[in-house]
């Protein structure tokens, strides 16, 4: 079983702090500064956001015949494919909503890390933490655009809800691609443009007013695609794209 301490490139130490390895500087901070940005690092939004916020924010992207969280887990699951004993990275993890269906999933063999860059987020995905799990998250303080692992150091790499508030969401996903394993898989969750207009005409008008952006429908595949993944596939869910891949091979660490 790989342990968090394997898992990490060369040079990339930080401190303990309250539960989660805080690989950031005290003045960095790179969740941006739009006002949908600012919230993610707020004080009040992480008490609130996995029993409120992200079910309304799931149906107003998704509409009411959207999969709702439940079916959000169970979609993840199905494209991350894990198996007892997995290495799981959950990038931009907010409270851990995710990451703990993965630890469940992987069970005491696996590790599954939650990467996020605000503190206050991560603070409420220590809290959530359940106790009596041996599979229990590790949570650590990064950047999605510079996640501090080895290449190809996860069998599973999940990005939900995120690379739209993400500041540069492409290198986030190079960077995704370049820590999954060979035959590992990855999941994505972010917005996707529908309708008449163009979608760098949406984006130009909702990410300054909110700070969420309007990926166009290959943004996403193509970014994929150039990391080196294949099978790459995309579900079009409202005005949300859940797209899946794999890297080619199979990982020779594997059980
Ligand atoms: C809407 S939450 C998503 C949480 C969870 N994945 C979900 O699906 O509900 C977006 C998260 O992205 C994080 N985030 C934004 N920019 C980031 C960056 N550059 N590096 C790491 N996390 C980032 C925010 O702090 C926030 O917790």
């Amino acid at each position: 079983m790989a342990a968090l301490s394997d898992l990490l490139a060369p040079g990339r130490a930080g401190e303990e702090r309250d539960g989660y390895l805080d690989l950031l500087g005290a003045g960095e901070d790179p969740t941006g500064s739009r006002p949908g940005q600012r919230l993610m690092a707020s004080r009040v939004l992480p008490l609130i956001y996995e029993r409120l916020w992200r079910p309304l924010g799931g149906r107003v992207l998704m509409g009411a015949l959207g999969p709702g969280m439940a079916g959000e887990r169970r979609i993840a699951l199905e494209m991350l494919g894990l198996g007892a004993g997995d290495a799981v990275l959950d990038v931009a993890c907010g409270p851990g909503n995710f990451t703990r269906a993965f630890a469940d999933a992987v069970g005491a063999g696996g590790v599954v890390v939650g990467l996020d860059a605000s503190r206050t987020m991560l603070a409420q995905a220590v809290r959530e933490r359940p106790d009596g799990n041996p599979a229990r998250p590790a949570y650590v303080r990064a950047s999605a655009t510079d996640l501090p692992f080895r290449d190809g150091s996860f069998d599973a790499v999940c990005c939900f809800a995120a690379l739209y508030l993400i500041e540069d969401p492409l290198l986030a996903v190079a960077e995704i691609a370049r820590v999954v394993a060979p035959g590992g898989r990855v999941a994505l969750l972010s917005s996707v443009a529908r309708g008449p207009l163009p979608a760098g005409v949406s984006d130009a008008v909702v990410r300054p007013l909110t700070g969420v952006r309007i990926f166009g429908r290959d943004d996403l595949t193509r970014a994929l695609a150039d990391g080196g993944l294949v099978d790459v596939r995309r579900r079009v869910s409202g005005l949300a794209q859940f797209v899946s891949a794999r890297r080619p091979g199979s990982n020779p660490a594997a059980p």
